[in-house]
């Protein structure tokens, strides 16, 4: 059955709408319809050419969904080679390479293209009128694997490009790379399910392209940005690299929103230090910076050496991973009992900073690693996360190491460890009686965001707790002036601060409160949305769960765990100590379904860092309240957040009249509850 003329028609125009969502979706971060309407628009498609096959073109969206496993991977030879960059670590390497580069352009100051260096692998796109049509990896540079099934999964690459003026036939090259978040997520995921973890995301984004079966790499939260050409007729070249990369953008594919143009060895060091700055706040990895020179026609005189031309140089980071010892293999026991196994290290310099613990996750994960002590292994410390243990050197291993094994009782009090079935986490089921697990939860009490008990540190805590001041939260409020006045680096001075401190925290709000009790799995965001809805202590004390599970945020899994914290006479007996003691809030009459969502409706934009949570928090509250949180600022955007270093979007709210927030007006805002 051949497809009458207007459906041809219809399924062109279901794959530009489609293709018009994935845009302003996984590039603009600025969806214009819901997901549920997305997947309609899909459904359609793909009923369409299921029935009428000759409808399927290789650019429809449909295609990624992912094809079919393939066998292998062919071979394509490149036609222009692919090549790499030479490195420089220094600022003295890089006035060395400026210094060549003017010579040989016989330049005073030479204008250079700066980008982040993406950690992800390299990809050549080949587009003939404006469709995708093949996507091979680098390989050795000469002859690459086609993965064009699974770069066509890639919602950032355009499978047919937009505008006009591209050429008949050219290549875009750029990188596939996963971005942070989702990395974590898979790995998550991962765990739970039992599959693959991997080290980090650029393996992630490695193994996922070079998957044989492209519905697998479809599931992966793989993205691109294109950095330069293949293949490309010389007539149409632009005069200068950074025109060439906006052309690319107006074709539609996406770049690096980092990328800047820069003057001399100046320009290039100053954009090193900013992004060398901002570097863990990007939500990809990046290992240095790529400079190159703008014009075209200097590139083309200074030419090649080797596999790496001279016109370019990857500037970059100190290493943030490291060789050293495992010098013990220790325990530790946080505020829900969950144990950690911990890698007591050599110290080593790594990341900017010297280290001595790395984290090795769960028993599961040293078992998979295989971790010894005594091994030698490699650690990795990136921006401010958790140094952690990336993998062992087997052939380093001392004979007779042995493997280790985790405690068979919690090694803190003794009591017996409860493994839950579908949980890689191994507790301790000590609860309060547990010494760790009892610092833990007064620490987590004390924290700024819970009570906020100025003062009160972790020596402190261990303190209390050893010499049996404090049996339960509650017993803070009780502390006199000479039970701290006598504690090891305690003066009479601090003493009445600390007293004055605890007093200050009585005043609360509901939402601190129950973050406060530190119940599993209830965050600062269930706990506000459990304030919210329930607006009094009381109210939420008698829910049962069909309210529970009526509240945003709150699935079976932390009602049952609201659930039973109120159903335990001891957690009963301390709340009732607590207010008491004197720990008040101001109660609000329950809200009405539309008071629950007073930002519905809101659009916002964050840019910039604030020091009071991290960007994704302050997204969770926005949206907790009804907001809608976008990437880019345009006339729709209701308010722009600003923290501190903003970025372009700042300018952007500037220049189209938005409304911006510092950092204070926000948390105001958020206070008050609405905006
Ligand atoms: S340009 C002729 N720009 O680094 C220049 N490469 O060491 C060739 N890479 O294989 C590459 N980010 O996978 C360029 N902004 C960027 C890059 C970048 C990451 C990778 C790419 C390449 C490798 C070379």
């Amino acid at each position: 059955m051949s497809a009458p003329a207007e459906l041809v028609e219809k399924v062109r125009r279901l794959s530009e709408e489609i293709e018009f969502h994935n845009v302003r979706y996984y590039q603009q971060d600025d969806p214009l319809i819901t997901d549920a309407e997305y997947d309609r628009l899909m459904a359609e498609l793909l009923a369409l050419e299921e029935r009428y096959p000759e409808l399927l073109t290789p650019d429809s969206p449909s295609q990624r969904v992912g094809a079919p496993p393939v066998e292998a991977f062919a071979e394509v030879r490149h036609e222009v080679p692919m090549l790499s960059l030479a490195n420089v670590f220094s600022e003295e390497d890089l006035t060395a390479f400026d210094a060549r580069v003017r010579k040989d352009s016989a330049q005073e100051s030479v204008d250079y293209v700066a980008e982040p260096k993406l950690d992800g692998l390299a990809v050549n796109l080949l587009y003939q009128d404006g469709v995708l049509v093949r996507a091979a990896t680098r390989g050795d540079g000469q002859v690459g694997e086609d993965v064009t099934h699974n770069v066509r999964v890639i919602r950032a690459i355009p499978l047919r490009l937009q505008g006009e003026g591209y050429p008949v036939h050219f290549e875009a090259r750029g990188e596939v790379f996963m971005p942070k978040e989702g990395f974590l997520a898979l790995n998550e995921r991962a765990r739970k399910t039992g599959d693959k973890v991997f080290a980090n995301p650029r393996n992630a984004a490695a193994g996922s392209l070079r998957q044989l079966d492209a519905r697998v790499t479809a599931s992966r939260p793989l993205s691109f940005y294109a950095y330069g050409i293949g293949a490309f007729p010389e007539d149409r070249l632009p005069a200068t690299q950074h025109e060439l990369i906006e052309m690319l953008q107006r074709w539609g594919l996406p770049v690096s929103p980092e990328l800047r143009l820069v003057r001399g060895v100046t320009g290039c060091s100053d954009y090193f230090s900013s992004l060398a700055e901002r570097r863990s706040r990007l939500p990809y990895d990046i290992d240095g910076v790529v400079y190159k020179v703008d014009c075209l026609r200097f590139q083309a005189v200074l030419g090649f050496l080797s596999r790496a031309p001279r016109w370019a140089v990857a500037h970059k980071f100190p290493a943030e991973e490291a060789r050293t010892r495992v010098l013990a293999i220790e325990i530790q026991v946080g505020r829900t009992g969950v144990l950690t196994p911990v890698a007591r290290l050599e110290p080593v310099f790594v990341g900017g900073v010297t280290i001595t613990n790395a984290t090795l996750n769960n028993a599961e994960i040293i078992k998979e690693k295989d971790v010894r002590v005594g091994d030698t292994v490699i650690v990795r410390r990136a921006g401010d996360v958790i140094p952690e243990v990336v993998q062992i050197v087997p052939e380093l291993r001392e004979v007779g190491a042995e493997p280790f094994r985790m405690p068979e009782a919690c090694p803190e009090c003794g009591s017996a460890l409860e493994i839950v079935e579908g949980e890689v986490a191994v507790r301790c089921s000590g609860g309060l009686y547990c010494p760790a697990q009892h610092k833990e939860s007064v620490k987590h009490f004390a924290s700024r965001r819970a009570m906020d008990i100025e003062g009160l540190g972790e020596k402190l805590v261990d303190q209390l707790v050893d010499k049996k001041l404090i049996a339960t939260v509650a017993d803070l409020y009780r502390l006199s002036l000479e039970q701290l006045a006598g504690l090891e680096r305690m003066g009479a001075k601090s003493a009445a601060n600390l007293l004055e401190a605890l007093e200050r925290s009585k005043h609360t709000t509901l939402a601190r409160f129950l973050y406060a009790l530190g119940i599993r799995d209830v965050g600062e965001v269930t706990a506000k949305a459990l304030a919210d809805h329930f607006g009094s202590l009381d109210a939420l004390m008698a829910a049962h769960e069909e309210e529970l599970l009526s509240v945003a945020d709150v699935g079976p899994v932390v009602s049952g765990h609201v659930l039973l914290f109120f159903r335990q006479d001891h957690n009963r007996e301390v709340i009732a100590q607590l207010l008491e003691l004197g720990v008040v809030w101001e109660t609000r009459a329950k809200t009405s379904d539309e008071g629950e969502r007073p930002f519905e409706g809101r659009v916002f934009v964050l840019t910039g860092t604030l020091s009071a949570m991290s960007r994704e928090e302050a997204r969770a509250r926005l949206e907790t309240l009804g907001a809608k949180c976008t990437g880019s600022v345009s006339k729709k955007t209701d308010f722009v957040v600003a923290g501190a270093e903003p970025g372009s979007k700042l300018a952007k709210a500037t220049e189209l009249g938005v409304p911006v927030l510092d950092e204070d007006g926000f948390l105001a805002m958020l206070d008050r509850g609405r905006p």
